[in-house]
Order: structure tokens, then C-alpha cells, then sequence
């Protein structure tokens, strides 16, 4: 019988494991390990935090997330099937690891902020002429 989501060491379990998936991830591994060249040490507590506010309310997470993936998006053009497997591994991640009522609201909110974040990239890369999926 898995938990739910219910408290902080919960949502570093989350948070660790589904970059332990990305950066394993033919699709996500060379964008975060290469491109982005991400600080772990720096990123992961900035996602606890995310987690932590979407999830448990709880105050702390200031940045701007639309932001951080503009920025990426402009090293490297993000695609649907980049998202898609997001998508994939972060529903996978939290259905292995819990349930219940807030490991529900996990996936649907990773979901539709994800489609949110795609169809604002998607919208920018057109009206700019970027030819989407151009990089790889
Ligand atoms: C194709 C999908 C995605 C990729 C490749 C990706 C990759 C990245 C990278 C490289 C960073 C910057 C890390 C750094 O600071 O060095 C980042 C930041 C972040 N990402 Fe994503 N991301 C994706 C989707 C998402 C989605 C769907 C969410 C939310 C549901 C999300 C939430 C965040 C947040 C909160 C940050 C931190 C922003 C800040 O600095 O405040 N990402 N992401």
C-alpha cells in the first residue's frame, strides 16, 4: 500500500527520483546534462520548493518558471515530444512512488502546467519563425 504525498521528505522523494529518470533519459538527459548544463546542488532545492508551494501550499518558491524555459528554449528548441516524455516520467514517477488525493493533484497540475508552458513556447517559437524540432 503506497502513501500519499504528504510532507516535505515526500516531495524530495518525488523531486530526486524523477531527475534521476530524466537525466537518464535519451530525450531530457543531453538537455539538462548539455545544454543547460544544470547545478544540481542549486536546481534540486529550487524544485523542492516548487513542489513543496504547488503541492503542500507551502511559502518559499520564488522564481519564475515560463522564464527559466524561455531561456532554454532559446539554446535549444523545446518540442512536443520533448514535453511528452516530461510528461511521461513525472506521472510515472509520482504512480510508483505514492497515492492518493495529492498524488492525483500532482499529476494533473505537472500536466497542465506542462501543456501551459508547451503551447507559450510553441506560440513564441512560431510567431518567431522558429522552426520547431530545427535543432535536432
Ligand atoms: C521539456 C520539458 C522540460 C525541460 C527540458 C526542463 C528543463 C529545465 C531546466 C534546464 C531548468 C533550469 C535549471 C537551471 O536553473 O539550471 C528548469 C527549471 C525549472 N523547471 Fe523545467 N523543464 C521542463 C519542464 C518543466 C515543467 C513541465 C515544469 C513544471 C511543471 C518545470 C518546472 C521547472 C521549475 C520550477 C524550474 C526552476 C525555475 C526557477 O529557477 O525558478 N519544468 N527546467
Amino acid at each position: 500500500m503506497k502513501k500519499d504525498i504528504e510532507n516535505a521528505n515526500d516531495i524530495k522523494i518525488l523531486v530526486d527520483t524523477f531527475y534521476q529518470k530524466a537525466v537518464e533519459n535519451d530525450l531530457l538527459g543531453p538537455i539538462f546534462n548539455d545544454i543547460a548544463k544544470v547545478n544540481w546542488q542549486h536546481h534540486l532545492p529550487i524544485m523542492y520548493s516548487f513542489w513543496s508551494s504547488v503541492l503542500l501550499a507551502t511559502p518559499g518558491y520564488v522564481g519564475n518558471p515560463m522564464d527559466a524555459h524561455f531561456r532554454l528554449n532559446q539554446k535549444i528548441t523545446l518540442t512536443d515530444a520533448d514535453f511528452n516524455t516530461w510528461k511521461d516520467l513525472f506521472v510515472q514517477t509520482v504512480t510508483d512512488l505514492f497515492e492518493g488525493e495529492i498524488a492525483n493533484e500532482a499529476k494533473k497540475k505537472a500536466i497542465s502546467i506542462a501543456d501551459l508552458m508547451f503551447y507559450k513556447i510553441q506560440n513564441y517559437n512560431q510567431s518567431a519563425g522558429v522552426n520547431i524540432g530545427k535543432v535536432r
